[in-house]
Parts: structure tokens; C-alpha cells; sequence
């Protein structure tokens, strides 16, 4: 055509059907054949195109145009049905000459683990439902209401503090009116407020579960766990408190540790209690003689306890002149260590396989 510069509309209809046929071989897949059917069929077509040069030949040589233009574009079609096909062989072939192993055998899947923490809740969870609690959860993202107000915490009291307790921040143009303030829970107590208001009494749970706090240093993480225990009914007494925790202490670190109470203040019971367990790891069967895990003292801080205040009872829609109750709060990270050995608070929540991976799940 370039020899030419004015080629016939035959010339040009010869040349597009050339380019058509010299750029079919290339096509490697239905993608490709189908833009090549629009660069030569489409609307702007190379070949669609040349149907307006109809106009401009004499009225005799017109049918002949017409006949060299429908022979041009069925050759096309021809051209990409046929290379279609082909296609459609080639990859029918590929697919049955693939080759598969059917003798091959994967190494087996490497199960994971439950993280030890997990482990503890789950053995925690076994030991008191056997006691006749029930198992309950709460938000992370809780109310401050239920936080502290509903458990007889002051105002002024400085777990309120910015210091101890992640406040949430409130958008600023928040359209809620009397949204509650929220925080991230600093202890499982909150869940007693919950129970008690939706429930009533009696009531008798633990609430295991996640906590934080603005503590981070390598015996405090601001995450941490918790596991809360609340039992309300009548006639509720501080020896029933003594009792089932001491069966606690015999089904999750062994029979015959002793346990002991040392008077505390928390503001939701009174009286309130540190509470104690011989310390399992230099236990002789009678006495405990001190080792690095007890600090030489013979005895493990579990966490507090004590007998429900009676204005939290009443806060939460329990009348306290009918009911009386007791609750504790005990960290799980250290039972976990405990029951597990293990060295550093970090290597709970550090993630590292090595780690973790000493510990099989039961
Ligand atoms: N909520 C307390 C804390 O995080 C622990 C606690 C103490 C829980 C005494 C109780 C309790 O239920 O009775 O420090």
C-alpha cells in the first residue's frame, strides 16, 4: 500500500485482511483473539471502516465492492473461529499432559497450640463450673458507670486517675446526648454490676477475661487477665468465700495447700481481703519453705476478695438487707506463670514461637 498513494478501495481492503492474517498467528489467548476481532470487526474496525468507501466508487463497480467486502470480513471470521478453536485444543492438550504426583504425600499440617493463657482461663473456667459457677463475659470497652460508680468508687479515687485507666476520648461533637464515658476496663469487677442488674439475685460466676491499664514495666503489661468471681445469695457468709476458694486452690495448684485471708481495702466489700495460697512450688506436703517464686515466704498472693459492700448491692438493684454476697478478683497471668514456669511476665504476649511453642495444648 505504501507503493501506492492512492490504493483502490480493493487494494485496501486486500491490505487490511493481509494485517488481519499476519497478526492472527500471534494470538495466544481468547483475550487477545477478542481484541483482535474488534481492532478489525469492532466499530472502528480496520475493516468496518472501509464499508464507507462504498460510497465513493461508480454504481456499477458497487455490488462487486460489496462482494470483496463480505468475502474480507467472513475470511476474518473464519480466521478467529478457527483460531479459537485451536486454542481451545491447545489448552484441552496442556491440561491432560499436566502431570500429577498422585503418590506424593505433604508433610502433615503442624496443629497450633492454645496460647498458656488461654490454657489457664479454659482450666480455670473447668474447675469452677465443677463448683457450680456459671461463666460469664463482659465488654472491654466499658462504661465508666459500671467501671467504677456502680462498684462504690469514688470520684477522687485514684484508679479514676488518667494515670492508672485508659480513658476512651469522645469525639468532639459527639450528637449523643448523655453518652456514656467509656474506658478501657481496668479490672473484671464491672461484670458484677452487669450480672447483678440484669440478673438479680442469686448469682453465682466468674468472669474471666481481658483488662488494662497504664502500667508497663517487666512485671506489668497494660493488657493483662483477670478472673472475677461473684456469689450472691442469702446467708452468704465470708467462710463460704474461704471454702471455695480453698477447694480452688486444691483443684487448680494441688490438695492440701493452705490459704489465708490478710484484711485489705477495695471500696466495693467490706470487710475486704488480700487472699493467699501456701505457695505450691516448695510445698513438702506440710509446710512451704520459701523459694524464689514466693519470695521466700512460703505463700502466693492470688489477688482480693471480700464480702460485697452492701451499697454496691444496692447500686446494682440487689437489696441488701435480704442478700448478702462475696466476690474476688485474681490475676490469671501469674497463675499462668505459675502453673507453667514460666520466667518473665513478657513472654506471654511477646507472640515468640519459641516460646509458645513449648506449651501443647491438653
Ligand atoms: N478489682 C480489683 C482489682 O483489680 C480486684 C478485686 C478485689 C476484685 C476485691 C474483687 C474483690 O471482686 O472483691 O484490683
Amino acid at each position: 500500500m505504501a507503493a501506492d498513494a492512492n490504493p483502490t478501495p480493493q487494494e485496501q481492503l486486500d491490505a487490511a485482511l493481509l494485517g488481519f492474517e499476519s497478526a492472527l498467528p500471534q494470538v495466544s489467548s481468547e483475550a487477545e483473539l477478542y481484541e483482535l476481532q474488534v481492532r478489525f470487526l469492532g466499530k472502528n474496525g480496520a475493516v468496518t471502516k472501509l464499508r464507507s468507501l462504498m460510497g465513493k466508487v461508480p454504481p456499477a463497480q458497487r455490488k462487486e465492492l460489496g462482494q470483496a467486502f463480505n468475502r474480507v470480513k467472513q475470511a476474518i471470521d473464519d480466521g478467529l473461529a478457527g483460531r479459537k478453536l485451536a486454542l481451545a485444543e491447545a489448552a484441552r492438550e496442556r491440561n491432560l499432559s499436566r502431570h500429577v504426583d498422585l503418590t506424593f504425600v505433604p508433610d502433615p499440617p503442624r496443629p497450633g497450640t492454645l496460647h498458656p493463657i488461654t490454657q489457664t482461663r479454659r482450666e480455670l473456667e473447668h474447675v469452677f463450673r465443677r463448683l457450680g459457677f456459671d461463666v460469664v463475659d463482659g465488654p472491654h470497652v466499658e462504661a465508666e458507670l459500671y467501671s467504677f460508680d456502680k462498684l462504690n468508687i469514688q470520684p477522687d479515687h485514684p484508679a479514676r486517675d488518667m494515670q492508672d485507666t485508659f480513658f476512651i476520648a469522645r469525639p468532639e461533637h459527639d450528637p449523643r446526648e448523655g453518652a456514656p464515658s467509656l474506658v478501657l476496663r481496668p479490672h473484671t469487677s464491672p461484670v458484677q454490676a452487669r450480672t447483678m442488674l440484669r440478673h438479680g439475685a442469686p448469682i453465682r460466676i466468674i468472669a474471666p477475661g481481658t483488662t488494662f491499664r497504664r502500667d508497663d514495666d517487666p512485671t506489668h503489661s497494660p493488657m493483662f487477665h483477670q478472673i472475677e468471681g461473684l456469689y450472691v445469695d442469702r446467708n452468704v457468709t465470708m467462710a463460704d468465700l474461704k471454702a471455695t476458694l480453698y477447694r480452688f486452690v486444691g483443684a487448680f495448684f494441688g490438695e492440701g495447700l493452705a490459704v489465708r485471708f490478710r484484711p485489705s481495702y477495695f471500696p466495693f466489700v467490706e470487710p475486704g481481703a488480700e487472699f493467699d495460697m501456701q505457695c505450691a512450688f516448695c510445698f513438702d506436703g506440710q509446710l512451704s519453705h520459701g523459694c524464689g517464686l514466693c519470695k521466700q515466704s512460703g505463700w502466693i498472693e492470688l489477688g482480693g476478695s471480700g464480702m460485697v459492700h452492701p451499697a454496691v448491692l444496692e447500686q446494682c438493684g440487689i437489696d441488701p438487707s435480704v442478700y448478702t454476697g462475696w466476690a474476688f478478683g485474681f490475676g490469671i497471668d501469674r497463675m499462668a506463670m505459675l502453673r507453667h514456669g514460666i520466667s518473665h511476665l513478657r513472654h506471654n504476649f511477646e507472640g515468640d514461637l519459641r516460646v509458645l511453642e513449648q506449651f501443647t495444648s491438653p
